[in-house]
């Protein structure tokens, strides 16, 4: 698969897909939500792809926010048709069943921001930046950044952060919980993968049943615990499960295939 606004490699089994507009700050224009659709689909349906990093282009930035050139051109039901593609294409990360990582190296502001919180959880380098800068520009986050800030790091944070433009540090941002680690720039990357090495090692369909059911809790019209007991009678019926309760009883190193 090759893409206009995206690099992508696959190594054993981890799909990095690098937003490439350095010059811009890999700042979201509608080519690069193209390619995050069709880098999505290709995610879905190549086996090879066990799990995946996002990460941004250059030294400085992951992405600095959704393309601010692009907003002048559009009046009022073309910006909620922006930030509806914005939402949908974020929530298809949030909801892949296989995971997803934001390694983030540098500004996430705005849709930077927003798409690092769409990820089932986040790296930083330890010149990252966060923030929700949108009321410098008379707007508020569009693309998710409302819900997800409040759900990861609280509402009384998430509500200054909203309305003062104010970013924080990577050490800040782990303290509030929106990021699990920081690392140096140079280990960003090498870290990250270790963790999905670790966690490709472990049973796909689990690893999906997981994803879903800790999405659950912020989805108000499911039952989150019913869900799960519906998720753990369906992994009790997989052959991943058979093979990890066997490789257990017989002290040795279980090996899945995802069925
Ligand atoms: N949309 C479009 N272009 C952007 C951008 C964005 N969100 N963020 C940065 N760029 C562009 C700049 O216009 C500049 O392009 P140019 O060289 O053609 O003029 C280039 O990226 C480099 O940015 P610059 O502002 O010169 O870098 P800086 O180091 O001085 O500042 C930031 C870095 C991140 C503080 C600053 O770029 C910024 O505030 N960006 C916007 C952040 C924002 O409001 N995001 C939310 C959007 S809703």
């Amino acid at each position: 698969m090759s893409y206009t606004t995206l690099l992508a490699s696959l190594e054993n089994g981890i799909y990095t897909i690098t937003i490439n507009r350095p010059d811009k700050l890999n700042a979201l224009n509608r080519d690069v939500f193209t390619d995050l659709n069709l880098a999505l689909d290709e995610i879905a349906a190549n086996p090879d792809i066990k799990s995946v990093i996002i990460t941004g282009a250059g030294p400085k930035a992951f992405v600095a926010g959704a393309d601010i050139s692009e907003f002048n051109a559009l009046d009022k039901n073309q910006a909620m048709a922006l930030a509806k593609r914005g939402q949908d294409t974020f929530a298809r990360i949030e909801h892949s069943t296989k995971p997803i990582v934001a390694a983030v190296n540098g500004f996430a502001l705005g849709g930077g921001c927003e798409l690092a919180m769409s990820c089932h959880f986040r790296i930083a380098s330890d010149n990252a930046k966060f923030g929700q800068p949108e009321v410098n520009l008379g707007l508020i986050p569009g693309y998710g950044g409302t819900q997800r800030l409040v759900q990861l790091i609280g509402k009384g944070r998430a509500m200054a952060l909203l309305m003062s433009a104010a970013l924080i540090d990577a050490t800040t941002a782990k303290q509030t919980g929106l990021v699990n680690e920081v690392t140096t720039s140079e280990e960003l990357i090498p870290y990250t993968r270790g963790i999905l090495e670790q966690i490709n090692s472990k049973a796909p369909l689990a690893i999906a049943g997981c994803i879903k059911t800790a999405n659950a809790v912020f989805d108000e019209s499911i039952d989150g615990y019913a869900l799960e007991i519906t998720e753990f009678g369906n992994a009790f019926d997989t052959a991943d499960r058979k093979e990890g309760v066997a490789a257990f009883l017989e002290k040795r190193k279980a090996v899945f295939t995802g069925k």
